[in-house]
């Protein structure tokens, strides 16, 4: 059976930060989509499969000051915790599986880009639906950023599923309000174009 979290340790273990195909210097698009919603600094604002993504870095430097990242590889969260230094300590992370996950506390933005889509199992998808149901609070926010339907049909080496960004919305229920979408083409470190979408969800009050 597939080890899930293996996989990613091994990645995250052996590679550096720029030798993933999903590395981005500046994550512009989730952040010019989480300065849409209403966060203010003090709103709580979850990365889910953040790995060393750098938008905690980016959060923290815009005066975000509730900030948790979530990734199954705890390799991962290190390598973000020793790029950012003693500031990491103002950041809380979390090592686990989003789809087995028990939140503890409600979040006012959640923002995932490119965990959701490594999703292939109609039962792992509704697991996470159910906990972003329960860690987002009413009249909070969900970023999703997944392959498009002309992205890869592979990512580090696994299937992945492509959306439309109504696709997206779809998976969350008929409650869910649909705010945005964008698409972009990601650039991975050796040059190659990534046909991503982002869907931005508002839950009801
Ligand atoms: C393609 S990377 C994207 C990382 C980051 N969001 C970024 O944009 O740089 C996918 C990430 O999702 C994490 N991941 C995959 N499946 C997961 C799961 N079921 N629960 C939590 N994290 C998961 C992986 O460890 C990895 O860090």
């Amino acid at each position: 059976m597939f080890d899930r979290i293996a996989h990613w340790e091994g990645v995250y273990s052996t590679k550096g930060e720029k030798e993933v195909s999903w590395f981005q210097e500046d994550p512009a698009v989730s952040i010019e989509m989480i300065k849409q919603t209403d966060a203010t600094p003090d709103s709580a604002i979850i990365d889910i499969g953040g790995g060393a993504s750098r938008l905690v870095d980016a959060l923290l430097g815009d005066g975000y000051r509730d900030i948790t990242v979530l990734d199954l590889s705890a390799a991962a969260l290190e390598m973000a915790k020793a790029r950012i230094g003693p500031a990491s300590a103002q950041a809380a992370w979390i090592v686990a599986d989003v789809t087995r996950w028990k939140p503890a506390r409600q979040y006012q933005v959640w923002h995932d880009r490119a965990a959701f889509h490594f999703l292939t199992e109609e039962a792992d998808q509704s697991a996470y639906a159910d906990r972003l149901k329960k860690a987002v609070k009413r009249g909070g926010h969900v970023i999703i950023g997944t392959f498009a339907p002309d992205g890869p049909e592979r990512c580090s080496g696994l299937e992945v599923m492509r959306y439309r960004p109504e696709e997206v919305h779809a998976e969350f229920g008929p409650a869910f309000q649909k705010v945005a979408s964008c698409g972009e083409i990601h650039k991975t470190p050796w040059g190659r174009e990534q046909e991503f979408v982002y869907c931005y969800c508002r839950v009801p009050e």
